[in-house]
């Protein structure tokens, strides 16, 4: 089975939508959790979910790299085959990219290439788009530009302030995260050369 490692900096909620996932499923294992906040609440999701978990508090470390070689001690010590961010809030260096490349992945609340960054709700909103949504993607040293794995989206309704946007893109969230790491477990997706290569079901659409 393949070997999960997650990285979570807050709440959790993606977090647990793979822990669900791998539970009814065995489709990859996950093998730790780690947090750069040690109050960060998704810990406690892990620890009752009987997984191993580990805080590295980005606050004790002088510089980015300092940091992120300590990251990568945690890590390299679990061997996994892929690397999950699950809202890690924490922009990581070009050499740590570089170390797990091709098995890292993150969760980004907006469709890609629209709005990378943060207040991905804000920037749609002020953007005036009509549609929103959520991209999975490899990690690639520039942030949130690197291969797509899988998208939802949703229409944006009037009214829609950053909140209620969040919520129901949060929603998408929880179900393709599972779906899109499953695909990359099994093999159904893959990297060949920094390009994904096969192909999954139709994209989400969120229900009105
Ligand atoms: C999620 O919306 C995720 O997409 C976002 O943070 C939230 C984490 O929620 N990630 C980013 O913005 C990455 N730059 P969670 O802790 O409940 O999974």
């Amino acid at each position: 089975t393949p070997s999960v490692v997650i990285l979570i900096s807050g709440r959790g909620s993606n977090l647990n939508a793979l822990i669900d996932h791998a539970k009814q499923t065995g489709a990859y294992q996950i093998c730790a959790v780690i947090s750069n906040r040690p109050n960060a609440a998704g810990l406690a999701l892990a620890k009752t979910a009987g997984l191993d978990t580990a805080v590295l508090d980005h606050t004790e470390y002088e510089s980015r790299e300092a940091f992120d070689a300590a990251l990568a001690d945690l890590i390299d010590e679990y061997q996994p085959d892929w690397l999950v961010l699950a809202g890690f809030m924490r922009v990581l260096t070009e050499g740590f990219v570089n170390r797990y490349l091709g098995r890292l992945v993150n969760i980004h609340p907006s469709l890609l290439p629209a709005f990378p960054g943060l207040k991905t709700h804000q920037q749609a909103l002020e953007a005036g788009v009509r549609v929103h949504g959520v991209t999975v993607h490899l990690v690639t040293p520039e942030l949130d530009h690197g291969p797509i794995v899988d998208q939802a989206m949703l229409l944006v309704l009037p009214g829609d302030t950053p909140e209620t946007l969040a919520a129901r893109v949060l929603a998408l969230e929880h179900q393709i995260y599972p779906r899109a790491l499953s695909a990359l477990a099994s093999g159904q997706i893959k990297s060949v050369n920094g390009r994904l290569e096969g192909t999954l079901t139709l994209p989400l659409i969120h229900a009105i």
